[in-house]
């Protein structure tokens, strides 16, 4: 059983005047003489969680809690007419998002009337985000060449015990002592494809123009199946989505990592919730990318531990006994070949891991 929550929002083109505003990474905001929304560039659509149709003719308190701060600034500006920088301001909207931004405030004079307001704001979480994932990358190449060289050397040596335990075997017939030489056997082919899902996926991807919703039904389907019906997702998917160039296997097995270990951690019954969203004008491994599709995969199980947060996406990091601790640095080594990234916020009862993927096409 599952439930579907549909989310429209609009991403028609924009005139060509509208082309900086809209590739700006900074949210612009324009405010009128009472401190109603005029206008918003797309990255200040994304921050208030609102779209320009939505929020036009809003007093801006109705989107963001204007703290006293925020309100002395704003009078501040408009009474002196004249441009304030503030750095590190916390703003928190109505929905409980929080965020930590630089703010430039100008006031724009019109003849004879109190000043409308230009409001820039960048988010420091964000730019903070963006160095951590940068550190993240760096870490995980290093520790996939050091998987390689420590793989090739395994490897070889193992097609050596195998074909001697063989041989043994044969020459051992039948007898009891063939239980022995079998050990060695299952041992070696476990070991050997524990080190090649240590390497990970195959290094091509074969990508086509793929619609993510396929990806995710197949996900969804294969997770219910799995636990009988104990698990039930919830889709809250944007249909408006455009389709895009990606690995549709590779990018199931991402997400069906992500999934199992949210039902592993649910103890097997419970809800995951699959989100589908976009984001524009979006940094990805140091390159901007106009469309970046968001997908956020939600459990309400027990969480995880600050202290594993910082290594959840090294390979052997595991608190089960029957993993191996690759689930998620496999996902992740799929997601970064598609120039993308995954990420993790964790508290009791709410996880969620947020797939970001560049939408190429
Ligand atoms: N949704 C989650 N809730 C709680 N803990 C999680 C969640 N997802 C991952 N973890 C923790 O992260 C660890 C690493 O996950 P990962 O998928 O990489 O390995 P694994 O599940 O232990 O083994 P494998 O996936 O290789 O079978 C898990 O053992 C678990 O402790
Ligand atoms: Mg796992």
């Amino acid at each position: 059983m599952s439930s579907i929550n549909q989310h429209k929002p609009n991403y028609s083109q924009t005139g060509p005047q509208d082309q900086i505003l809209d590739a700006l990474a900074t949210a612009v905001i324009l405010l009128d003489t009472d401190l109603r929304i005029v206008s918003l560039n797309p990255a200040s659509e994304t921050l208030l969680q609102a779209s320009i149709e939505r929020a036009r003719g809003l007093h801006f308190d109705r989107l963001a809690n204007l703290s006293q701060d925020w309100q002395n600034l704003l009078t501040q500006v408009q009474s002196e007419n004249f441009a304030t920088v503030k750095r590190e301001m916390p703003l928190v909207l109505h929905s409980g998002a929080q965020y930590c931004v630089d703010l430039i405030i100008s006031p724009l004079q019109p003849a004879g009337e109190s000043p409308s307001l230009l409001l820039e704001l960048n988010p420091v979480d964000r730019l903070n985000a963006i160095s951590e994932d940068a550190q993240l990358r760096e870490a995980q190449a290093s520790m996939r060449q050091v998987i390689k060289g420590l793989a090739h050397e395994v490897k070889n040596p193992l097609g050596g015990i195998r074909g001697a335990a063989q041989l043994l075997a044969r020459e051992l017939g039948h007898g009891k002592l063939n239980e022995y030489t079998d050990v060695i056997m299952e041992e070696v082919d476990r070991l050997r494809t524990l080190v090649d899902r240590m390497l990970g996926p195959r290094e091509r991807l074969l990508t086509r123009l793929m619609n993510i919703h396929e990806v995710l039904e197949r996900v969804r389907q294969l997770t219910e199946a799995e636990s009988g019906g104990n698990v039930v997702i919830e889709r809250d998917y944007d249909p408006s989505l455009p389709e895009f160039k990606a690995d549709p296997d590779q990018l199931t097995q991402v997400i069906l990592n992500i999934t199992r270990n949210a039902s592993q951690a649910m103890s097997g019954e419970g809800k995951i919730t699959l989100r589908s969203r976009a984001k524009r004008q979006y940094t990805l491994g140091g390159k901007r990318h106009k469309l970046v599709c968001c997908l956020d995969i939600v459990d309400a199980g027990p969480g995880i531990p600050n202290e594993q947060l910082h290594q959840l996406f090294l390979p052997m990091v595991t608190s089960s006994t029957k993993g191996n601790g690759l689930g998620l640095s496999i996902a992740q080594m799929i997601a970064n070949r598609h120039g993308g990234l995954i990420q993790c916020e964790s508290e009791p009862g709410h996880t969620c891991f947020t797939v970001l993927l560049p939408m190429e096409t």
